[in-house]
Formats: C-alpha cells, sequence, structure tokens
C-alpha cells in the first residue's frame, strides 16, 4: 500500500481532510500529515479527527508558523487547500456593497493570503497541489505587475501562472485551454448545490484529470434535503416582543397566525403518530389546540394572550423533553436556535422550495398578503432574505453566514432553521463527525468546509493519477507518462 502525504492548509473544520482521508484506490491512498489552521474551535475540531499531533495551530502568514510546516512536512506528496474566501465570496458584499466597503476590501489582507499558500507549496515542491475556492474569485482581478489600473488581472490565472512558473502542469486533459474547473457539489452525491473552483496541479508533466458528474441530468438523480429527514423533529424556542419589527401585522391577524401554529404543530403531532416515535409532540399539540380554543375569539390583550401561549409552548417543548429526544451523540449539534414568534409564521407560511421574494410579488402562485406584509426588510434590497427547503431538491449552499442567522435555510416542515448537525449533514460530514465549539462556531466550521464527498473525488481522481504516473496501473501507465 503506497500512502501519499498530505499537507492541508486553512484547514477550517476539515473537510478537505475528511474527504482525502475517504478516497479510495486500489493499493494507494492518503494520510493528512499535518493540518494548519488559526482558529482555535476549529483546531479542537480538527485534533479530534486527525489525532493531536496532526495539527498545527496559528498564522500561516507567519515565518514561525511556516518553520514549523517546513519542520514536520519534509516529504509531503500534495498540498491541499483553499485560503478564506470572504471577499471573493459571491454572497458577500465585495459584489455589491457601498464604494467605501468595497475599498476596505481592496486592502484587505485576506485577499493576498493564497500567496502564502504558495510560497509554502514552492518550499515543499510536493507532486501534486489543489488549491480550492468560491467561485466567485473568477470576477477577482487585480492590478498587474507594473501596477497600472487598465492592465488588471484575473486572480483565478495569475494563480495558474504562478503554479505553471514553479514547474506545475495545470492542464485538464483533452483540453487545450482549460486550467481550472467549476464543480457543483451536486453534481457529486453532495445533497446541496455549491459550486466551487477546483484547480489541480502537478509536477509529473501529466495532464490532470477531468472530473466528470456522478449526479444530475443524465446519470444518477440528485441527492436532496431527505438526507436530513430521518432525524428526530426539533422544536426552537420562540419570542415574542412588543419592539418587534411588524408586530402590529401579528396583532391583526391574531387568530390566523396562531392558527396557523397550532395546524404546523398538529402536522408535526401526526408525523410522529404515523412514524411510532414517542417525542411528545402528540401531547405538545394538544395541549397548544386546548389554549387556542380558549384564546382564539378574544378580542382584547391579544398580544398579551400571544405571549401567554408561547410562554405556555416553551414550557411544553420544556416539560415534554421534546428536544432531548435521542440527544446523544453524534446528535449533540442537533438543536435549534431561538426564533421570533413573526420569523416562525413566515417559515411556516412559506411555501417548500418558495422564498420571499416570491411570497411578495403580487403575480407569483406563491404571493400571501400576511407574509408580504410580516417581511420586516427593505423590499427594495433584500428580497430572498427568506429561503424554505424542500425534500425533493439539493439545498442551497450552505454558508457560513449561518453563524449571525438561518433565514435562508429554513427546513422544509419544521418552524426553524437548520441545525448545525441538519447542515453538516447536508455537506456530507460522516454523520459520526464532531463540531467542536460553540453553536455559531461549529455553523462557520461546516459552512467554510469543502464537502467531503466532493474533496473524495477530488482525491480519488489523484490517487489513480498517481498510480498510473508511477506505473502501478499498467493498463493507464503508457498514456500517461511522457
Ligand atoms: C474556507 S476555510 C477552509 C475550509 C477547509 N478547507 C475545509 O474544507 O473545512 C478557510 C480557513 O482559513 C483559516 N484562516 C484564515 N486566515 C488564516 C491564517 N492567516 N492562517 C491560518 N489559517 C487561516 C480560517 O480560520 C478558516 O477556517
Amino acid at each position: 500500500m503506497k500512502t501519499l502525504k498530505v499537507l492541508d492548509l486553512f484547514a477550517g473544520g476539515g473537510g478537505f481532510s475528511t474527504g482525502f482521508l475517504q478516497a479510495d484506490y486500489p493499493n494507494c491512498n492518503f494520510e493528512i500529515t499535518k493540518a494548519v489552521e488559526l482558529d482555535p474551535a476549529a483546531c479542537e475540531t480538527l485534533r479530534g479527527h486527525l489525532g493531536k499531533d496532526r495539527v498545527i495551530q496559528g498564522d500561516i502568514t507567519l515565518s514561525s508558523v511556516k518553520q514549523k510546516i517546513y519542520k514536520s512536512c519534509k516529504d509531503i506528496d500534495v498540498v491541499i487547500g483553499g485560503p478564506p474566501c470572504q471577499t471573493f465570496s459571491l454572497a458577500g458584499p465585495s459584489r455589491s456593497g457601498s464604494k467605501e466597503m468595497r475599498e476596505k476590501l481592496k486592502k484587505d489582507s485576506r485577499n493576498t493570503l493564497y500567496k502564502h499558500f504558495f510560497e509554502i507549496v514552492d518550499h515543499l515542491k510536493p507532486d501534486f497541489v489543489v488549491f480550492e475556492n468560491v467561485e466567485g474569485m473568477l470576477s477577482k482581478k487585480i492590478d498587474g505587475a507594473d501596477g497600472l489600473m487598465n492592465k488588471q488581472v484575473q486572480v483565478i490565472e495569475l494563480i495558474c501562472d504562478e503554479l505553471e512558473s514553479k514547474g506545475y502542469t495545470t492542464n485538464i486533459e483533452n483540453s487545450i485551454s482549460e486550467r481550472f474547473q467549476v464543480l457543483n457539489a451536486a453534481d457529486y452525491g453532495v445533497p446541496q448545490h455549491r459550486r466551487r473552483i477546483i484547480i489541480i496541479a502537478n509536477r509529473l508533466e501529466l495532464e490532470n484529470p477531468k472530473l466528470e458528474p456522478t449526479h444530475g441530468f443524465g446519470h444518477n438523480s440528485y441527492n436532496t434535503t431527505e438526507a436530513i429527514k430521518h432525524l428526530p423533529i426539533r422544536l426552537p424556542r420562540i419570542s415574542l416582543s412588543d419592539k418587534l419589527k411588524n408586530i402590529d401585522v401579528v396583532k391583526d391577524n391574531y387568530e390566523k397566525v396562531l392558527s396557523l401554529f397550532v395546524e404546523n404543530i398538529k402536522d408535526l403531532a401526526t408525523k410522529e403518530n404515523n412514524s411510532g416515535s414517542k417525542q411528545g409532540i402528540i401531547e405538545l399539540s394538544e395541549r397548544l389546540n386546548e389554549e387556542f380554543m380558549l384564546i382564539k375569539n378574544k378580542k382584547s390583550y391579544k398580544l398579551h394572550n400571544l405571549s401567554k401561549f408561547i410562554k405556555l409552548y416553551n414550557e411544553l417543548v420544556i416539560e415534554l423533553g421534546i428536544n432531548n429526544y435521542m440527544d446523544n451523540q453524534p446528535f449533540n449539534n442537533h438543536q435549534s436556535r431561538e426564533h421570533n414568534f413573526r420569523d416562525i409564521i413566515i417559515f411556516i407560511g412559506t411555501r417548500p422550495g418558495s422564498n420571499s421574494s416570491r411570497f411578495m410579488k403580487p403575480d407569483s402562485d406563491d404571493y400571501d398578503e400576511l407574509l408580504d406584509a410580516l417581511y420586516p426588510y427593505n423590499k427594495n434590497k433584500h428580497k430572498d432574505t427568506y429561503v424554505k427547503h424542500s425534500w425533493d431538491k439539493p439545498s442551497n449552499t450552505i454558508l457560513a453566514h449561518m453563524e449571525k442567522d438561518g433565514l435562508k435555510f429554513i427546513h422544509p416542515e419544521q418552524p426553524r432553521s437548520l441545525t448545525p448537525y441538519e447542515a453538516q449533514l447536508l455537506q456530507s460530514f460522516p454523520e459520526d463527525y464532531i463540531f467542536c465549539g460553540g453553536r455559531n462556531e461549529q455553523y462557520r466550521q461546516i459552512g467554510n468546509a469543502v464537502p467531503p464527498k466532493l474533496a473524495e473525488v477530488v482525491g480519488g481522481s489523484i490517487l489513480s493519477l498517481h498510480q498510473q504516473a508511477k506505473g502501478c496501473d499498467s493498463s493507464f501507465a503508457s498514456a500517461f507518462t511522457k
């Protein structure tokens, strides 16, 4: 068995490493020799999975950290990594924010982190390099070598040139000009649409593998959010403050919003009944329904009654132990964040697979007068603030932004946004993978990760290329060896 040694730079919570460890090829596999990461919680996660001696916690830009890397990684075969992408991201403000914000981002040191990646590559000279980044990087340009504004160069081309100048081939097999690939993780079996740039480069003078989709049109059908359907129900704690934006709309639609909520819990109780699980939702539903019958026709003190109703709900969720059901490893991060009652009604009212831009558009089939009135943000700016997932499609791109709010990640049936554990499964992390840190730190590690299933395909293609190059795979060796 030949084991290729891997150095994972900007390793985050370990998505890239996990996929490489899963990659499988006859007589050949990977070990992660070192993973380098700055964030303490992510390092803790890495230590748990790779072992504490394999993690270098520190800032890659520091020469002391580089020395540690050089000392412990003398015969590395593969360097993998995705320098932070915030400033390249299509989801970030780099393309749409104010002029001031764009100027600030230009100076952001995260824009040049990739240079340290290549400095380390140049020092270690591994046979293979894999560079991953967000699709938004394609539109990123910087001033050319002479510093003239009209000599702007696409960063991605610069990176390929840089690799070529260091003796690497970036060319992709059967292509004259392609040097990088834009891959959608869903095309490789991940239950999530996530488009990322991958550059594979080697110093063996071989053409690099083109990764062919295995899922999607003409292949296996996409894996969908059904990947999280088997998980126990989780219910959020709910808040209601009279300072909440559009609280007057909630109050004016008192009976309707209460009824929407009670019906949603009733639907979940029916599911519990059908599945035979004993999570307590049936009792919750009955007791909330009793209270609803008592207060639904009240003409005054509506906010007071709503508050009392929500307090009862919060107490019952705890009393009935609903969120403790199967609350053991690895489900310990399968817990919902708190939501306010207005958002809960928007979650329930939005059709699965739809979003706020549709429920606010009068000529859309999904138009909903109540939801339109409840929408609390600037309607001209952020129309798709709320996005509800559906069981029959891959999820939207899981983002590190989930640490701030989960409004773009609404569960298809339950009145809440996705839990970290659900995000982990939609990113194709193994069921028993444990993320360290608090909930927000976990969302960040998960949202930043290369989906292991996609990394596994990339890793497999490198193992295959390596074996062919070394003549271990006789059927291909002649085609690849120059
Ligand atoms: C896009 S994430 C990488 C995700 C990772 N490849 C995975 O698959 O899980 C980028 C990571 O780089 C780390 N980082 C940012 N600046 C760094 C620096 N100067 N030195 C080391 N790590 C850094 C961030 O903490 C973040 O975890």
